[in-house]
């Protein structure tokens, strides 16, 4: 029984489901229905000795879980999330997933680094205004950004896990041109919103990236963490 947090259109349930043997059933959660019909419409394949893999698509807000809510789970997932998180939703999950008793696995979450390569010298202020919108306050709080990653693994060891972080870079080069564009159009475009006075530098920027990742001469690191709880 595994739980997926905040599955989008279910990418961890078709990458790990056929990496682990044995029957699962995937219980995966977001509070955007359009986002769910995806994961649904799209299963993961079987498992990794041939068992069969179910899914089940439940509409939540996962930062108002329940302590019951993930009870029955042997395996708890989630990915590109704990960023979107305030301080306090994040406690209250990491407390949620502590009690459940079972491992936590919440991959590629963004740690505030990134490089390019040929450098050029806006990155830094791009990357510093970027950090600066991930670290916003919404109507729900400051986000956590770049800086949810050590809170969850002071939460999970506070509730008496063993934690393991290792690093999980997205490189993209030329083989990987078209998500580059998609990623820089994205990271300077959060860049902007959150210092409009960038604009006249960040419009002549954006061309030279996109030209440079257009003849594929763009190589890209975004640094992320994975991160694996295991009650003690
Ligand atoms: C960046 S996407 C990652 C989706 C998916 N895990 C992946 O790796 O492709 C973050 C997802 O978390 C969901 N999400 C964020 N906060 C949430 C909350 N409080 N409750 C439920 N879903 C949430 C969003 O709707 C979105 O689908």
């Amino acid at each position: 029984m595994i739980h997926d947090l905040g599955c989008g259109t279910g990418a961890m349930g078709r990458w790990l489901a056929p990496l682990l043997p044995g029957p699962q059933h995937w219980v995966v959660h977001d509070r955007d229905a359009d986002l769910l019909q995806g994961a649904a419409a799209d299963p993961p394949g079987p498992a990794a000795d041939g068992a069969a893999v179910t899914v089940e698509a439940k509409q939540s807000d996962i930062a108002r879980l329940h302590p019951g809510d993930l009870a029955d789970a042997s395996l708890i997932t989630a990915s590109a999330l704990l960023d979107m998180m305030t301080a306090d939703e994040l406690e209250r999950l990491v407390t949620t997933c502590a009690d459940a008793g079972c491992p936590a696995l919440v991959t590629i979450s963004v740690i505030g680094r990134v490089d390019l390569t040929p450098d050029d010298p806006l990155d830094a202020h791009i990357a510093s205004a970027f950090n600066a919108h991930q670290r916003r306050t919404t109507g729900s709080g400051r986000l956590l950004g770049p800086d949810a990653v050590d809170a969850a693994v002071d939460a999970f060891t506070r509730l008496g896990a063993d934690v393991l972080v290792r690093p999980s870079p997205w490189r993209l080069g030329a083989a990987q041109a078209a998500l580059a564009i998609q990623w820089l159009t994205g990271w300077v475009g959060a860049a902007r919103e959150q210092r409009p006075e960038l604009t006249s530098d960040a419009a002549p920027y954006v061309r030279r990236r996109l030209a440079q990742a257009s003849a594929g001469r763009l190589s890209v690191r975004v640094h992320h963490h994975d991160l694996l709880a295991r009650p003690r």
